[in-house]
């Protein structure tokens, strides 16, 4: 178990264009640590989604997924737990939906961003085996926040209307205290 350090917002390593795995690099020792501390770090701190570049990694892996255990987002809709590598994402409609959105580069912070409401995305997972996958929703979101962090794009670099951008705290006084994804 190995949970590192999340780079915050202001650190130039999270702005690089991340390059893609070789086809060596699946299903390697240093791909499974690398996917291992991923996971154990978007757990420890309860989050929806975590980038490679986010923990200093300038590698196309992102990995995303609720769990029935997660807190924080009760009433929000499942999404499976994924290890995504060289991703490419594919919008399916014109429309987008705004939302609320948190990152862990971000804390204490919100915002609401217009993402694509229907997208496919297809790639790999770790052992090399392709993921192909149409969704929507929530789960069309969290893939366009986490696969946004490997071109150096943050949420606050998508929203139009910063009006409705602020700290968790002020927006939402009262809820239970949050983290972010
Ligand atoms: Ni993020």
């Amino acid at each position: 178990m190995a949970v590192r350090e999340i780079l915050k917002m202001g650190d130039p390593r999270l702005l690089r264009v991340a390059p893609p795995l070789s086809a060596d690099a699946f299903d390697s020792d240093a791909l499974h640590l690398l996917v291992s501390d991923l996971l154990d770090t978007m757990r420890a701190v309860n989050g929806a989604g975590l980038a490679a570049p986010q923990i200093g990694v300038d590698l196309q892996v992102v990995v995303f997924g609720s769990r029935d255990t997660n807190p924080r987002y009760p009433d929000r809709p499942q999404v499976p737990p994924t290890v995504l590598l060289n991703p490419v994402i594919t919008p399916l409609v014109e429309a987008e939906e705004w939302d609320w959105e948190g990152c862990l580069s971000l804390p204490g912070m919100r915002g609401v961003v217009p993402r694509w409401s229907r997208i496919r995305y297809t790639g790999f997972d770790q052992y090399g085996d392709p993921i192909d996958r149409t969704v929507d929703g929530f789960h069309a979101r969290v893939v366009q926040h986490e696969c946004d962090h490997l071109i150096g794009k943050l949420y606050p670099m998508r929203m139009r209307d910063f009006t409705q951008f602020g700290y968790t705290d002020v927006l939402f006084p009262g809820v239970a205290a949050a983290e972010d994804d």
